[in-house]
């Protein structure tokens, strides 16, 4: 492309009969105009009074018509130009000059993993955000643009906002409604700094815990991911747009990037059509009709072809038959990998957007990206259709956020960037994601009066505990922003906290202490950097540090920081108590409720425990022996169960436990019919079971073979008198009617 964009002009049949946008403001230009020629040491005659302009608007900028009719008379008056631009969404740093924003008809800016503003606190992202947002209302149409960021476990780019558990975590909470409050609770600090969309949630089907984005997924099992699609709708609204704080969200990564070969981040998924459509299709399916806003494609390939250029999956599968009508959007320098060639070109750009890809995040190079897809248009492989088609889907989802209307910061939502409501939140769901795997003897709760010993690398490390995603791609050990560390929640729970003692490395313990927690674990990183191809266990300080705590005698309980299960099956018969704590964020107070009681854990696992490395990929029913299975927790009135020797016996499961499969039986316009199994998977019998789960929406009609109550939009369903009692492995079940769609419910049983 020449050094200066090609002049840029709306097509002539939107001068011809109506007036440009420009016409709308004359006291502005004149202004404008008298500021510019002061400036230059000419003096402006007095402007012109300002023509008698129209009261009415050019109808795509009127918000009292349907927003088809808006897209429609929009995409009317949009030059090629124009219209190739909204396609093109580019780095924001890589914006130079900043008027190439408006320039080249740029229709969406990214921060990408690293891309952050100074200082790093919300003000100075608002600023940024509406710096660009007037440049781009600059142009002749005026149309905003949307600002994109991975606001993953939450704003996590802004030094100060408040961390969420990762995925994981929250899979482990088995609770869509609480993550449906997460969702809004990110949506407000996102919308407090102007930015429109967020590249979440990950719906990503986690199946090799080799991988290093497990922690972005909610569970092995496509009913978890499913179940949490809640965060769209908290981060949405049940409308898009319906309020300031709406945020556009993206399922992400379409289709199959947890199911790759070994694990291995952006690699080949080679599984049949059918087990690609029953594990990894479900979210997308449940996310599209909750009306997500828009779909990231994989890195990975799916039998030998890259997601980014299988047309069939994404516009056959994903557009045509689950009719997703948002847009699509590439990866970061996805389209880049497709010719297995380093840059891109034009053929590997019309591949992907005929694939159906509608917004391509360059990232960087824009002007070449620009040139090379409008050679494919003039050239007959892109067709203008595709063009219009993907216009279409972007102007549809601008409009309906009302960005045409609100494009800039709505500055009310700034102060709740880290707030203390947000934190109370984050803090709950820290508790609500604890899984308790070993409590041997009932050693927790930690009593608060008792003399502590604490220890570990992650004990008082807020970047160890928020992962990956956080102030930077990558994450990073240290203070990395603000929030209590895990050691400041216990120093914070307990009487006296001169009785608590912290030495990292374990160093100074003796038989004086009452107990002793080790807190460790992963240090932080994303994506493929994460991935595992060796050893799964800890590393050697961590495991030095329990030596050194072992020697003295001291009980020991660990708390796990990580992205994943962990191979600690050897190590497991010294530790009195195991936590699994994933990536809680922010919050570490909330490990610390759990610690002492203060809160009882209930989570149960969002991924197979294997027993040693060499079993990954390891899932549910799949005939592995794990050393702990799917769903596995236990809470402070469980029976602790056998203490797994060094070659644990099958499944310790807790001899009270039982599950619950949830199946649709029926479904019509307005309703559906469904069925739930109750099975008795512990090791002793059971006198009775509660099942619930979040109706998403939906309300039970009729039930049978249970009574139930309904409380804000969560069912507990219970047994009759005559099917509470199950001996081991014995099943009843119960089945109900409900309005609306069925969704993908996650029933969490509870023994009596
Ligand atoms: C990344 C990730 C994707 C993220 C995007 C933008 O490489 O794969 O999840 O949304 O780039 O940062």
């Amino acid at each position: 492309m020449s050094s200066r964009p090609a002049l840029l002009l709306p097509s002539p049949s939107s001068r011809s009969s109506r007036p440009s946008r420009s016409v709308r403001r004359p006291a502005l230009l004149a202004a404008l105009c008298a500021g510019a020629l002061a400036v230059t040491g000419l003096t402006a005659a007095a402007p012109p009074a300002p023509a008698a302009v129209s009261a009415a608007v050019l109808p795509y900028q009127d918000p009292a018509l349907p927003v088809p009719q808006r897209v429609e008379d929009l995409l009317g008056r949009m030059t090629l130009d124009d219209k190739l631009g909204q396609m093109t969404q580019v780095e924001k740093d890589a914006l130079v000059p900043q008027s190439d924003l408006a320039a080249y008809r740029i229709g969406s800016v990214l921060s990408g993993g690293d891309s952050t503003v100074s200082p790093n606190n919300a003000q100075t992202w608002a600023d940024t955000y509406d710096t660009l947002q007037r440049t781009a209302l600059t142009t002749p149409l005026g149309i905003p643009m949307i600002y994109g960021i991975d606001a993953v476990h939450g704003h996590n780019a802004v030094r100060g906002a408040t961390l969420f558990p990762h995925n994981i975590g929250l899979g482990a909470t088995r609770d869509p409604a609480l993550v449906q409050r997460v969702g809004r609770a990110v949506a407000e600090e996102v919308a407090g700094t102007g930015i429109d969309w967020s590249f979440a949630p990950c719906l990503c089907v986690a199946r090799n815990d080799r991988w290093g984005r497990t922690y972005e997924s909610f569970g092995e099992t496509p009913e978890l991911p499913s179940a949490m699609t809640s965060f769209i709708t908290g981060m949405q609204g049940d409308t898009l747009g319906a309020d300031p704080a709406s945020v556009l969200t993206t399922a992400k990564h379409y289709l199959g990037d947890g199911g790759t070969t070994g694990g291995v981040d952006q690699g080949n998924t080679q599984i049949s059509e059918a087990e690609l459509r029953a594990v990894h299709l479900p979210p997308f399916k449940e996310a599209v009709r909750r009306g997500v806003g828009s779909v990231m494609l994989s890195y990975s390939s799916w039998n030998g072809v890259r997601s980014h250029a299988n047309r069939y999956l994404v516009t056959d599968v994903l557009k045509g038959e689950l009719g997703f009508t948002g847009f699509v959007v590439s990866d970061w320098a996805a389209v880049d990998q497709l010719d297995g060639q380093t840059g891109f070109t034009g053929a590997e750009i019309a591949t992907a957007v005929n694939a159906g890809v509608d917004m391509v995040m360059v990232p960087h190079d824009y002007k070449k990206f620009l040139t090379l897809l409008r050679g494919e248009v003039s050239a007959g492989r892109v067709p203008l259709a595709r063009i219009d088609d993907a216009n279409r889907r972007i102007l549809t989802k601008k409009f309906q956020l009302g960005l045409f209307e609100r494009p800039l910061t709505d500055r009310s939502y700034t102060s709740t960037v880290g707030s203390a409501a947000h934190r109370t939140l984050a803090r709950q769901a820290v508790r609500a994601s604890q899984v308790l795997l070993k409590n041997d003897g009932g050693i927790l709760p930690l009593p608060k009066n008792g003399k502590l010993f604490v220890a570990g690398k992650s004990a008082d490390d807020i970047g160890n505990q928020s992962g990956g995603w956080t102030v930077g791609w990558q994450g990073r050990s240290g203070a990395v922003t603000e929030g209590t560390t895990v050691l400041q929640g216990i120093r914070a729970a307990v009487a006296d906290p001169s009785r608590v003692t912290y030495d990292r490395y374990g160093n100074g313990i003796d038989g004086s202490y009452g107990a002793a927690v080790a807190v460790v674990g992963e240090t932080p990183y994303a994506e493929m950097r994460g991935d595992r191809p060796g050893s799964m266990g800890l590393d050697q300080e961590d495991l030095q540090t329990l030596a050194r705590l072992k020697a003295s005698g001291v009980p020991v309980v660990v708390v796990l920081v990580s992205g994943r299960p962990l191979d600690i099956a050897a190590q497991l018969p010294d530790w009195k108590a195991l936590l699994a704590a994933w990536l809680p964020g922010t919050e570490g107070a909330g490990v610390a409720d759990v610690l002492f009681g203060d809160f009882s854990p209930f989570g149960r696992l969002p991924m197979t425990w294997m027993r040693d490395a060499s079993q990954q990929p390891v899932n549910d029913a799949d005939g592995k022996t794990p050393l702990f299975r799917y769903g596995y927790g236990l809470t402070y009135d469980s029976d602790p169960g056998p203490d797994p020797d060094p070659d644990p016996d099958p499944e310790p499961s807790p001899a009270k436990a039982c599950t619950a499969t949830y199946k649709l039986v029926n479904s019509w316009p307005g309703g559906h019919q469904a069925e739930v199994t109750v099975k008795n998977s512990g090791t002793g019998p059971i006198t009775g079971w509660s099942v619930d789960w979040d109706l998403g929406g939906t309300s039970v009609t009729s039930l049978w073979n249970g009574t139930h109550t309904v409380t804000d939009g969560h069912v507990t369903v219970r047994n009759t008198a005559s099917n509470g009692s199950l001996a081991a492995s014995a099943t009843t079940s119960f089945g109900y009617t409900a309005s609306g769609t069925a969704g993908t419910p996650a029933p969490r049983c509870t023994p009596a």
